[in-house]
């Protein structure tokens, strides 16, 4: 390990920093004592030059479109394994044995059901309600139903919470979505493996049998896997700071849950189909990228761009061509929507903007088609990839509370503000404080009383 050197401008001194070498991708340099020897912090908002934390679980090469899970390459656990097989790598660190597998399949399985009285919590939401509103809400409620596994300081209940939340995921998502359809919940079935069991749940209705297609099994399984992690993102992050709290994984889940909901993170999956249906044409592309490159409209290309990929993102890879090889196997000719997206995406591939600011398509931008073409409605897909989000974000919360250099979360900030004044009294101050042009205009809010409906 050698260090780095930060020269002080005033001369108070140097500050040597020590480096910390990481197995693949960047070094970096160990600030953590920086205020001991010097009177700076650093500043980097939205995280582009810091590593918060050292992670074993997944790593992501934005140049090369590289992503791997514990060192296998996302594409080769695609073709070869099992969401719940992922599942135990992420948490687990290494592919399972056997009896390991077979052992945490179990495991899964069995906690699958819910407390019954959680169904009152989602009668208690509009029907209309987003799912993701509906499933931050159970997730969280989650830790009042089970608080003989919140004392996070305990390895044993940390597993069980985990199993417990894996387990549990899909029932609650396809209960947020028949709920919203207004048919009865279904409950899980033991005999189904992971992703069957989750279409049955969504699809099944009490007055037919239900086989889950395997030819849709497949593309879940696929579409779980890719979705399962990405390193420090903005949810895991959520997940990460939450959790250095030491709040129960629960709490820290519906947290997690919160953040993806975002229109630029996991949301996006939701705006891209809805964004390709508006446009509703190829003939529309253009003008989109017209859009999308003027700085004066807030339209963006939903599904394109990514703070850490500058190139292909594997994952969109692995996403378009299961979603080509599920229209030629369910054989569905030609969905207008693919033929758009391919089209977006050349337009864009070939158009100085985006090729100069190296923005490619993102996982999001067929993950979305996929999933409608599984039946899935358009507001379920955030939810869905929440659903398979949560190993990541389990896996980084365990490695958080196992990690000893992990304290709480507390950043420093640059203050700008007013230095030290004095208070001036109401009748006192000036009409002209600049605060008005700050506060909204217009009429006042309405109350409650008058928008309260539905
Ligand atoms: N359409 C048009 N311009 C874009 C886009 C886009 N989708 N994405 C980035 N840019 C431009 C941006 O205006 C900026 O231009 P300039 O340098 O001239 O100011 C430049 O590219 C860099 O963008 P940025 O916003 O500074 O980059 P970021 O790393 O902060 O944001 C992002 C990354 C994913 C939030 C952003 O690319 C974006 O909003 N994309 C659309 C939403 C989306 O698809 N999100 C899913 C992300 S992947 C899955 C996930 O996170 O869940």
């Amino acid at each position: 390990m050698s260090d780095y050197t930060l020269s002080d401008e005033t001369g108070a001194g140097a500050t040597r920093l020590p480096l910390m070498k990481a197995t693949l991708g960047h070094d970096a340099i160990d600030v953590r004592h920086l205020l001991d020897g010097s009177h700076v912090t650093t500043y980097d908002p939205g995280f582009s030059s810091t590593a918060s934390c050292s992670s074993a679980i997944t790593y992501v090469d934005g140049e090369k479109g590289v992503l791997l899970y514990r060192g296998y390459a996302i594409d080769e656990l695609v073709e070869k394994s099992s969401f719940v097989e992922v599942a135990y790598l992420l948490l687990f660190g290494e592919l399972p044995l056997p009896k390991e597998l077979a052992k945490f399949e179990y495991d899964i399985i069995h906690h699958t059901m819910l407390h019954e009285q959680i169904t009152s919590f989602y009668h208690g939401f509009r029907r209309d309600a987003h799912p993701m509103a509906v499933m931050l809400g159970v997730v969280g409620a989650l830790s009042a139903f089970y608080p003989d596994s919140i004392n996070v300081y305990d390895p044993m209940q940390r597993l069980v919470s985990i199993d417990r939340l894996v387990a549990k995921l899909p029932t609650i998502t396809a209960m947020a979505y028949k709920y919203t359809v207004g048919q009865p919940f279904v409950y899980p079935r033991n005999d189904l493996d992971y992703c069957s069991n989750f279409l049955h749940m969504m699809f099944s209705v009490p007055a037919e049998a239900y086989v889950p297609n395997p030819i849709f099994t497949k593309a879940m399984n696929a579409l779980l896997i890719v979705q399962a992690d990405h390193e420090q993102n903005a949810s895991t992050s959520t997940v990460r700071t939450v959790g250095s709290s030491r709040a129960n994984p629960f709490a820290c889940v519906a947290a997690g849950i919160s953040s993806l909901w975002g229109p630029i993170h996991g949301g996006a999956n939701e705006a891209v189909v809805a964004m390709l249906q508006e446009l509703g044409s190829v003939a529309a592309l253009p003008d989109a990228i017209r859009r999308a490159k003027d700085k004066n409209d807030p339209f963006r290309l939903m599904g394109f761009g990514h703070r850490v990929y500058k190139s292909y993102d594997p994952r969109a890879t692995v996403m378009k061509r299961i979603y080509g090889e599920l229209l030629d196997e369910l054989d569905l000719g030609d969905d207008p929507l693919f033929e758009m997206a391919k089209e977006l995406e050349k337009l864009a591939l070939e158009d100085d903007y985006f090729v100069s600011r190296k923005l490619y398509p993102n996982v999001d931008f067929y993950s979305g088609l996929i999933m409608k073409a599984l039946g899935f409605p358009i507001n379920m897909f955030t939810s869905i990839f929440a659903l398979s989000r949560t190993t990541g974000w389990l896996a980084h919360w365990k490695e958080m509370i196992e990690d000893p250099d992990q304290r709480i979360t507390r950043p420093r900030q640059l203050y700008v503000g007013p230095t030290l004044r004095s208070y001036v009294n109401l009748d006192a101050r000036s009409t002209t404080n600049g605060t008005a042009s700050k506060m909204p205009s217009g009429p006042a809010m309405p109350s409650e009383a008058s928008i309260v409906g539905g």
